[in-house]
């Protein structure tokens, strides 16, 4: 059985593969590669980058098993390789702690400016009295919005910091966390500090927009390591300009690599920007790997 990987996988992802019996191919493909590829594989695993399309799963004449390294499917048509009898197999669990460590990070970041002292210092100042006025976390509530795998893990760091935990989630009902499940507004109007982590639905409106961020406390932290179109930027960067937004730390974008016209939020002094790294360590990284590759070996061997 043949296994095409064409966004990459850790070493440890595709030696477990070999170590089942499965030929393993990596390389990049361009669109048109993979459509004439596709049909030499059992398997494709993929990352952000390929997109499986209508086109290459009708292509994938020996096609069993569709892998992503990651949480999303959005760049596999996943209904319609459902209708073909194909699995499409993700990684949602993998990376919950590294995001939620990226989201607690930005809002030490943010909190303590971080970002804009650095690079004061690199450029020979000494900006000490810039800096005063740095908050702490310990003793604030933190507002989550999605209590998910991520949103789980997040609120189990804040807990240790010693912050008040409140969250919404509309599909969960119960906790045994030390956390209080409310409405949304409540969120908005009780958190200092507000970190998504719900998914982004097509086609809805953004979760956080100007009518979200007007229900916040005056000086809210604003976090969002979920994805790009959650938070409206142009209504947060209003919020940031007007002072109603202290400060923003950043993961995702609505355009990825971010164009001109977000230069501005990404520059702004209070935020804290990182180019989607969320599942970006080496610990989530042999996650994905070991998780992706035994659910392929699984569904080739099923
Ligand atoms: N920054 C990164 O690199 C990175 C990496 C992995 C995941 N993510 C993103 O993080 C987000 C959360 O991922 P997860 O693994 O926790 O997913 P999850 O499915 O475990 O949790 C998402 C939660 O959001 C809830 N939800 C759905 N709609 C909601 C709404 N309107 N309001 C509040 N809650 C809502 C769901 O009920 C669910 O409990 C996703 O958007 C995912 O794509 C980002």
């Amino acid at each position: 059985m043949k296994v095409i990987v064409t966004d990459g996988i850790e070493k440890v992802g595709s030696d477990l593969m070999k170590k089942a019996g499965l030929e393993v191919v990596e390389k990049k493909l361009s669109p048109e590669e993979l459509l004439a590829e596709i049909a030499n594989y059992n398997a494709i695993i993929v990352r952000s980058a390929t997109k499986v399309t209508k086109e290459v799963i009708d292509a994938g004449k020996q096609l069993k098993a569709i892998g992503r390294g990651g949480v999303g499917l959005d760049n596999i048509e996943v209904e319609y390789a459902k209708s073909k009898g194909i699995p499409t197999l993700n990684t949602p669990g993998a990376s919950s702690i590294s995001v939620a460590e990226l989201a607690i990070a930005h809002m030490f970041a943010t909190s303590r400016f971080l970002n804009t002292s650095s690079m004061e210092m690199r450029e020979g100042k000494w900006p000490k009295k810039n800096y005063a006025g740095g908050v702490e976390l310990t003793g604030k509530t933190l507002g989550l919005l999605g209590f998910g795998n991520i949103g789980r893990e997040c609120a189990k760091r804040a807990l240790g910091l010693g912050m008040k935990v409140i969250a919404f989630d509309p599909f969960v009902k119960t906790t045994d966390m030390d956390v209080k499940l409310c409405s949304k507004d409540d969120v908005l109007a009780n958190a200092d500090y507000i970190s998504l982590h719900l998914p982004l639905i097509k086609g809805e409106p953004a979760a956080v927009g100007a009518a979200e961020i007007a229900k916040m406390k005056t000086g809210v932290i604003i976090v969002n390591c979920a994805r790009g179109g959650v938070v409206d930027e142009k209504a947060l960067l209003d919020g940031l300009k007007e002072g109603k937004v202290a400060a923003a730390g950043v993961d995702v974008f609505m355009n990825e690599p971010i164009t001109d016209a977000q230069k501005e939020l990404i520059n702004h002094p209070r935020v804290s920007a990182t180019p989607h790294i969320g599942a970006s360590t080496n610990e989530a990284q042999d996650r994905i790997g070991l998780e992706i590759a035994q659910k392929i070996i699984d569904a080739l061997k099923a």
